[in-house]
């Protein structure tokens, strides 16, 4: 929905004009399954976003609705719920938790949010939610806090109201993102650094059109895994907080002291926080086609060590080879379904969207989705209420 159909259908509701902000959803170009294991991470914000409507009420109540799904849901600011109940109002109710948690006194609120950012495919619609409300009742409240601070607090909400154990990397994107560029981030000190994408390449983002139930535990159970990792390796290298302290030569060092499994792990996260480095410094030389060579890797080693793909990214992933202008790709985000993102030279991007379309529906039945993308902006306040 455009800003002003938004204002206008909000105005139908509550009979004045909000403000509204956007926040935007993410690909990852590479760094998977390293955020909360201290690592490296290198995504960025994409065109497709969330934006919330939001206007100040007389009362102490926290009103939320979509013109995308029915319902409406109220709330007493004052006796918030303390864990998410299972509906796509959490991601709302759990960043107005966090704030007054931190000590903001926070006022009665309508929230209109509309999502363009695909629900469940990979691309942070939830970060994009949390973070566009956050910033929603930011704006309203008169809070100013630091863009890190408020990517902070998005995720905090995250593992703590709505119970998924997720890392930094999407609400620290879709709060600092920057047009044109990838944002290369160490999950431990926060410190950033962005690197321009080539103008000529755009990212293609392939939509396997399937989400497997079982992707939230999974996710959970390989955080337990690197810790388990972790544990073991720390009896040697009591210095080891966490996967990104250890290197490669200390991994292999013990790899019979580690269970088999725990051990695959850990060779995913401290190989892929190696691809992170090295494809930060491929892309600052513009050198395309060795980034996508490492975009290869990233998928093998997710899909094979630690075992996050399924049947459909990887026949998304093998449909792109070959295919006009490609420099290479794999599969962005948590896994278990959702998206490929594949780097693809600007001028061929349509046509591989085509192809791909057409090799995946002919092996799977499914139509995907096929997005092009560009790097775009982070949240920000789109319209004021006052303009
Ligand atoms: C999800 C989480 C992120 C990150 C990725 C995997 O998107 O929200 O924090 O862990 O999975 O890289």
């Amino acid at each position: 929905m455009e800003p002003g159909e938004l204002v206008q259908r909000f105005a139908e509701w509550c009979g004045v004009r909000p403000s509204v902000v956007s926040a935007p959803g993410r690909v990852n170009l590479i760094g998977e399954h390293t955020d909360y294991n201290d690592g490296f991470v290198m995504p960025s914000a994409i065109g497709l976003c969330t934006r919330v409507a939001v206007s100040a009420r007389e009362d102490r109540r926290l009103a939320i609705r979509s013109g995308q799904i029915p319902g409406e849901f109220e709330f007493d600011l004052d006796h918030l719920p303390a864990r998410g109940m299972g509906d796509w109002c959490d991601y709302v109710v759990g960043v107005a938790v966090v704030l007054r948690q931190n000590g903001h006194a926070l006022k009665g609120a309508n929230l209109w949010v509309e999502s363009e950012v695909p629900i469940g495919a990979g691309l942070s619609s939830s970060a994009a939610i949390e973070v566009a409300c956050a910033l929603a009742l930011m704006e309203l409240d008169g809070i100013a806090l630091p863009m890190v601070e408020l990517a902070r607090l998005c995720q905090r909400s995250e593992n703590t109201f709505i119970g998924a154990r997720v890392g930094i990397m999407d609400q620290f994107v879709s709060c600092l993102g920057k047009a044109g560029n990838a944002l290369l981030l160490d999950c431990r000190s926060l410190e950033f650094e962005f690197i321009p994408i080539p103008d000529r390449v755009r990212m293609v983002v392939c939509n396997t059109m399937v989400k497997h139930q079982h992707a939230g535990g999974e996710y959970n159970r390989r955080r337990e895994e690197c810790e388990e990792g972790v544990k073991i390796l720390a009896r040697w290298y009591p210095e080891i907080r966490a996967l990104r302290d250890v290197s490669g030569d200390q991994l292999a060092e013990h790899e019979k002291d580690i269970p088999e499994k725990i051990f695959r792990r850990c060779r995913h996260v401290v190989e892929e926080n190696a691809r992170v480095q090295e494809g930060a410094r491929r892309l600052r030389a513009g050198d395309l086609n060795g980034f996508g060579e490492l975009m290869r890797e990233s998928h093998r080693s997710l899909r094979d060590l630690y075992e996050v793909s399924c049947r459909e990214l990887d026949l998304m992933a093998e449909a792109a080879e070959g295919l006009p202008g490609y420099y290479g790709g794999r599969m962005t985000g948590g896994g278990f379904g959702g998206c490929t993102l594949n780097l693809v030279e600007a001028t061929s991007a349509e046509e591989f969207g085509e192809l791909i379309s057409m090799r995946y529906q002919a092996a799977m039945g499914i139509e995907p989705a096929v997005y092009i993308c560009s790097a775009a902006g982070g949240a920000r306040v789109e319209h004021d209420r006052a303009e």
